[in-house]
């Protein structure tokens, strides 16, 4: 598929995702969430891809859902159509990790597509809000849910209900994202943790996802059963032969994913 609102690049087992919509500040049209949900599929697929990083432009993540697109529209079209039940959530559905690497703008449906990401490095610019109660609307890919997950009831009403930006040192404070670098070497950064994670076992990663997730789903005994029979699992694995041998013969683990 040719994309014309995003940028693919796979090098090093590493697909950089660049959601591309300048003068929009890659706000999220149907065009854009269909090439996007196309090339995360298409990523996940690849067997030459172990780690995705999604990020935007130096001023932008997303700035949100398209507004100019949506603002006509009725409650009848948007139930039929189950406006932002599919391919607006793709990247919840990646197996293989998944890294949000934000500057500037994360609003509204850009915040929450950075939230379905596995983690968040953001820019020292870095902006993140959920101003939907500005225009009359609730966020509507998951902000409720997944903000206060990551922060908790109180900032999250906050953020929700005044409609107030979080910076990036308020987002780390938060627990939003997990570390904040300088704008200019965010891509350098996000580029070494997906490099870090491309040497891992494939197999082990995508367990690891699944186990953490498992966590917003589930109770404390039954997710720790879940992590452990995980772990159970990994024994049936060349990979964790590959990782607990090569500690043991004090060399670097080569892993087949296997
Ligand atoms: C459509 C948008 C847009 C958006 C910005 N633009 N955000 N177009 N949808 N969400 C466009 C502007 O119209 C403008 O185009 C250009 O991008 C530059 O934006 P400016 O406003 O001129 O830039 P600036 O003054 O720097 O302000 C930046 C900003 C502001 C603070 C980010 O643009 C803003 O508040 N945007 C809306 C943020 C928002 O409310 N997001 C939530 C959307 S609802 P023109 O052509 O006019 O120059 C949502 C619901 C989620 O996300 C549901 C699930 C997906």
């Amino acid at each position: 598929m040719a994309y014309e609102t995003i940028i693919v690049e796979v090098e090093d087992h590493v697909a950089v995702i660049r959601l591309n919509r300048p003068d929009a500040l890659n706000a999220l049209n149907t065009q854009l969430l269909s090439e996007l949900a196309d090339a995360l599929r298409e990523a996940d697929v690849n067997e030459k891809v172990r780690c995705i990083i999604l990020t935007g432009s130096s001023k932008a993540f997303a700035a949100g859902a398209d507004i100019k697109e949506m603002s006509e529209k009725s409650f009848v079209d948007v139930f039929l159509a189950d406006l932002f039940g599919n391919e607006a959530t793709a990247a919840a559905r990646v197996r293989k990790p998944v890294i949000a690497a934000v500057a500037g703008y994360a609003l509204g449906g850009g915040c929450e597509l950075a939230m379905m990401c596995d983690f968040i490095i953001a820019a020292d610019n870095a902006k993140f809000g959920q101003p939907e109660i500005n225009l009359g609307v609730v966020a509507g890919i998951g902000g409720t849910q997944r903000l206060t997950r990551a922060v908790g009831k109180s900032k999250s009403m906050d953020m929700h209900l005044t409609g107030r930006f979080m910076d990036a040192e308020e987002a780390e404070r938060a627990g939003l994202v997990s570390r904040v670098v300088p704008a200019k070497s965010l891509m350098d950064e996000a580029q070494a943790a997906a490099g870090k994670i491309a040497e891992k076992s494939r197999l082990t990663a995508m367990a690891v996802k699944e186990a953490v997730n498992r966590s917003f789903e589930t109770t404390l005994s039954e997710g720790t059963l879940f992590e452990r029979r995980l772990f159970h699992a990994m024994f049936a694995t060349d990979d964790q032969k590959e990782g607990m041998g090569a500690f043991l013969e004090k060399r670097a683990a080569q892993f087949r994913d296997e």
